[in-house]
């Protein structure tokens, strides 16, 4: 079911177009910004969170962010009731923006149904270099993933299918791809985004649903390591239960399932 659009002249393309030159800084250096979005029932999920955040991050690459984003995405998502939709923008020059949709993958599914392995790993910094490092982008949505693509195999060489990333100073950072909540005795506890992480979509679409008292304050290892829950959340998959870390079972904690299940219910209500 792949589908392309453009944004120049808001147009669908045969899928297999190419698309990108050869010289294009998104190619060449990974200057390309992009979201990820959930089709839910017909629409293009938390839109306009979305869009702020492409923005944040154009700006944060330098990248001249072309208009038109929310006619392509609600144009991409006609006539497709469950998906993900990918809006990405090439810096160029000139900025080149697209929008893909495709299949929503099993694994996604899976992951959010029956929970995820997950190891800690370190990324290498402190929790406060990345906030006061603007050049190194913590927080910005970027197609530089390889990063993030490597850290998930390395998980995966550990028997795990996540990781969360630790600063080189103990602290909670986020996952690959996704943010990290614990529950510690009934309170949803989550790192803030000074810590130079993403501000993520569905944290926010979930604490909008006021089903738990939250904290959002900088985590230690100790804390994740004995949190009663921990969890992933991230626009494609949702809340996914993290049912071991480290070795230790956690299994699928009764605030995490609720929570998982809110969010679903509201996506199509
Ligand atoms: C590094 C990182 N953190 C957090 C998230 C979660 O963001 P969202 O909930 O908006 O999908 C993502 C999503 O892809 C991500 O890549």
């Amino acid at each position: 079911m792949p589908q392309l659009l453009l944004l120049e002249g808001l147009r669908r393309v045969d899928p297999a177009t190419p698309l990108l030159r050869a010289d294009d800084l998104g190619v060449l250096r990974g200057e390309s910004v992009f979201e990820t979005l959930r089709i839910a029932a017909g629409r293009p999920a938390f839109l306009a969170a979305h869009l702020a955040r492409l923005a944040v991050s154009a700006d944060r690459l330098d990248l001249a962010l072309p208009q038109g984003w929310e006619e392509l995405a609600l144009m991409a998502c006609d006539g497709v009731d469950e998906g993900v939709l990918r809006l990405v923008c090439a810096k160029g020059p000139p900025p080149l923006g697209f929008a893909l949709v495709t299949d929503i993958p099993a694994d996604a599914v899976r992951g959010r149904t029956f929970g995820v392995p997950a190891v800690t790993l370190t990324l290498g910094v402190t929790a406060a270099q990345r906030a006061e490092a603007p050049y190194l982008l913590g927080g910005v949505k970027s197609t530089s993933y390889a990063v993030n693509m490597a850290t998930l195999r390395h998980a995966r060489t550990l028997g795990a299918e996540e990781a969360i990333w630790m600063s080189s100073d103990g602290e909670v950072l986020e996952a690959p791809t996704a943010t990290v909540a614990l529950i510690v005795d009934g309170v949803l506890v989550t790192p803030p985004t000074s810590v130079g992480i993403l501000a993520g979509t569905t944290l926010g679409a979930v604490l909008a649903l006021d089903r738990v008292p939250c904290d959002v304050r900088r985590v230690t290892a100790h804390e994740l390591q004995t949190a009663d829950e921990v969890m992933l959340l991230s626009s494609v998959r949702g809340v996914a239960p993290v049912v071991s870390l480290d070795g230790r079972e956690l299994g699928v904690g009764p605030v995490t399932a609720d929570l998982r299940d809110a969010f679903e219910a509201s996506l199509i209500s």
